[in-house]
């Protein structure tokens, strides 16, 4: 199908049946549905949004194409969980209906206020000539799910200095103030986090921007958002436009953090050390965080990036979200672990303890295409010592250790069906202790691995065959000692 600019510049509720059953069919043919992650149930889903427990359930909302795999006409879909383990699907949630945003309802944020819940988003639209317009919205919903919006902007447009480019409000609050921060770009084509205050979640005025130590820093700074752990503060964001250094910043786009002292919000400054990209592996974008009642800071990305050709492309869906994280901070660093709550989706147990030697191994029982793994390999005197996973005829997806090059390496030049080519097919960072601990969440089409305390992780997705479920491990040019733990998902 051709996508013109009317194909993806209409609103859900003008598909037709028929259009409907043609994407159900195409969906319902794809080997890459996932079995535990959320989805979009046909179209293309981006951001998460509006992450927030409301009412006594997680409200997870993200952007969402409904007419097939392009960015097009963006929508809210909503999603539901009392437990991070079952996601039920609400619907469309908020699609454009106002002339500030005409052509999407682009990313934002969930905060409860009065037994409310406000969600706040960016109104994109487009002039006769395609010039962008963007406006900061707010829709709120009540404890029976019923949506009202404000019929316009509570942030008309960008303050002077900045382009267009303004967009994906975050709002929390302090000291009995409200804050939101919002990403923006300079007249001079450099990104930065501007910042706003609030008495009444309504009236909103622009206090500057938030000063870190970056005044370039890529063109544009996408998802912003500011939270406090213990004594830290948190700037985390999605910057545009860095170059590759090292073996960071290989992605199209990034997502990462600053962590430092909290935020001054008399006069936005931000102390704050070196940028920490979130994710060592291929896709992974946009993150959002949120607390849970327990008090515990959750996160949930994209696994996906934008401008990217994705094999589900032609199935009528594109992308998913990652598992639900806890971060906490650990020595000035943000660490990500999979949520408690995720053990319940344990099945079938199997265990597998190794010695290697030089050789190339199936550890029995293991093997399959949606599950849960934790591996710890102890190196002995190997060069290389690891894993390869979802391994068949030709396929083979490769985690391990490279002693001689002190590194932890991710390798999906096999993994099955390849795209992206052009931004290379191996991630690794550097790793120089003997002994690593794993943690893998393998999903038909994706697989999230962190590793020791949650410093590394890996997120990315696999577009394999049905039939390669194998799993190997592996000890070359000497010894190592390989011990797994897998659940059946
Ligand atoms: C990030 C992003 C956001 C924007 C949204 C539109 O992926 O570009 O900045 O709000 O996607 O879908």
């Amino acid at each position: 199908m051709e996508w013109t600019k009317e194909a993806r510049y209409r609103l859900y509720k003008s598909m037709t049946a028929k259009e409907r059953m043609e994407l159900e069919r195409l969906v319902s043919a794809s080997i890459w549905r996932q079995n535990y992650h959320i989805q979009p149930m046909h179209g293309l889903l981006n951001d998460p949004n509006g992450f927030v427990w409301y009412n006594g359930r997680y409200h997870l909302f993200y952007q969402w194409f409904p007419f097939g795999a392009v960015h097009g006409m963006k929508h809210w879909f909503h999603t539901e969980s009392s437990d991070l383990v079952n996601w039920e699907n609400k619907g469309g949630a908020l699609e454009p209906e106002f002339s500030f945003e005409s052509h999407g309802i682009y990313s934002g944020s969930g905060y409860v206020h009065n037994d409310s819940l406000h969600l706040f988003y960016t109104g994109n639209s487009r002039d006769d000539e395609w010039n962008r317009h963007s406006s900061q919205c707010l829709a709120v919903m009540d404890e029976l799910g019923k949506i009202t919006k404000l019929n316009k902007p509570i942030i008309e447009k960008q303050p002077k200095g900045y382009t267009e480019h303004f967009r994906d409000p975050k709002v929390w609050e302090e000291k009995g103030k409200f804050y939101m921060v919002v990403g923006a770009q300079r007249e001079d084509l450099t990104g930065c986090v501007l910042l706003y205050e609030s008495s009444d979640l309504i009236q909103w005025s622009w206090l500057g921007e938030i000063r870190t130590k970056a005044r370039e820093f890529g063109y544009m700074w996408e998802c912003p958002d500011y939270f406090t752990i213990e004594n830290h503060g948190v700037l985390l964001f999605s910057p545009q436009g860095l170059q590759p250094e090292g073996d960071s910043f290989q992605n199209i786009f990034q997502s990462g953090v600053w962590v430092g002292k909290p935020l001054n919000l008399e006069n936005g400054q931000f102390l704050h050390g070196d940028f920490q990209e979130l994710d060592a592996g291929f896709d992974f974008y946009a993150p959002q965080t949120t607390l849970s009642p327990d008090g515990r800071r959750l996160m949930v990305g994209w696994m996906g990036l934008p401008d990217i050709e994705y094999p589900t492309d032609t199935e009528g869906w594109a992308h998913c979200l990652t598992i639900p994280r806890e971060v906490m901070i650990k020595d000035n660093l943000l660490c990500q672990r999979p949520v408690r709550e995720l053990k319940e989706m344990r099945k079938t147990e199997s265990r597998s303890v190794m010695m290697l030697s030089n050789e190339l191994r199936n550890p029995g029982l293991l093997s399959g295409e949606s599950y849960e793994m934790i591996v710890n390999i102890e190196l002995g005197n190997a060069r290389r010592a690891g894993m390869k996973l979802r391994v068949g005829k030709g396929e083979e997806t490769l985690i391990y250790l490279d002693a001689k090059n002190q590194k932890v390496v991710l390798d999906r030049t096999d993994s099955g069906t390849k795209f992206a080519q052009e931004y290379g097919s191996v991630r690794q960072k550097d790793y120089s202790k003997n002994n690593i601990r794993l943690h893998i969440f393998m999903d038909n089409s994706s697989i999230e691995v962190f590793i020791n305390e949650g410093e590394i992780v890996f997120t990315s997705r696999l577009f394999p065959r049905k039939d390669s479920q194998g799993i190997q491990f592996f000890a070359e040019e000497g010894t190592a000692e390989i011990e797994a733990v897998q659940w059946e998902i």
